[in-house]
């Protein structure tokens, strides 16, 4: 699992980092990403000795510089892109993944790094952070699920105004906007996040899927159905002290 060309893959005391490794070209995605990642991503879901994903970028500048544009013009004939997304589809399989996925940013987080980090459940930045969504200036909208899963996070208005915009918004501000978690120093970035998986980890695997399931499954239900799943989903559990 380590054979990666431009992530690097790790597995230490139950937590998995993927580290995005392209730092001479800001962590750009590439296809050759998407192929990684959809690899990585796949395995950690099924495995079990993960319990928390950490997702994170390599060098100084960039956790991801958006979509590799050198590889825009080379882009392949729609009939195979859209065969390729149908088998490689990286945003949906991140957003099926219940286990905990904690995206540390720092640098450049634009267009498709925007995206990869919107995918995760908890985001931690750096103060040196910058958040972006470039797509418009190229003449295209977000193709990685930044235009559902922006405004879910941060509300309509402010998620349009940084699309149609295009303005960037640096790190102080993605803590107001509730974009991030937390802003930590870069120094800190990386040591807090672990940080954070450490306490996640103190809680059972099935606690923490069901707890996940309840949430992101829940935002897509009408309260009272939510209730009954966040019933249905704690019935399961062991220790269960519904009286329903
Ligand atoms: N795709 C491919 N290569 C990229 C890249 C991208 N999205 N973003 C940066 N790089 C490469 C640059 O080509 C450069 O490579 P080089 O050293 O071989 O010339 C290297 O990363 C460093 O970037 P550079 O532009 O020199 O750094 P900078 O500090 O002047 O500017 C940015 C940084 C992020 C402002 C600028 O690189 C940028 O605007 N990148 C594109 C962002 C974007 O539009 N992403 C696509 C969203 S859909």
């Amino acid at each position: 699992m380590s054979d990666f060309e431009v992530i690097i893959y790790e597995k230490q005391n139950e937590t998995g980092f993927i580290t995005l490794n392209r730092p001479k070209a800001l962590n750009a995605y590439n296809i050759q990403m998407r192929d990684e990642l959809y690899q990585v991503l796949g395995a950690v879901k099924d495995d079990p000795e993960v319990r928390v994903v950490i997702l994170r970028g390599a060098g100084e500048r960039a956790f991801c510089a958006g979509a590799d544009l050198t590889e825009f013009l080379t882009a392949p004939p729609p009939v195979t892109a859209r065969q390729v997304r149908w088998e490689r589809d990286v945003w949906g399989l991140f957003l099926s993944i219940d286990k905990p996925l904690i995206a540390a940013l720092h640098g450049y987080v634009l267009g498709s790094g925007i995206e990869m980090a919107l995918c995760c459940d908890i985001r931690l930045a750096s103060e040196d952070a910058q958040f972006g969504v470039p797509e418009m200036g190229l003449g295209i909208i977000p193709a990685a699920g930044g235009s559902q899963t922006l405004p879910r996070l941060i509300g309509r208005g402010r998620a349009l105004e940084i699309l149609l915009s295009g303005r960037w918004v640096k790190a102080d501000e993605a803590y107001r906007l509730r974009l991030v978690n937390r802003v930590v120093p870069r120094d800190d970035l990386w040591p807090e996040a672990e940080r954070l998986a450490d306490r996640i980890k103190t809680h059972s695997p099935d606690v923490l899927s069901y707890a996940k399931q309840a949430v992101m499954r829940g935002l897509d239900l009408s309260l009272e159905q939510g209730l009954k799943l966040e019933a249905r989903l704690g019935g399961r559990l062991p220790a269960n002290y519904t009286s329903s």
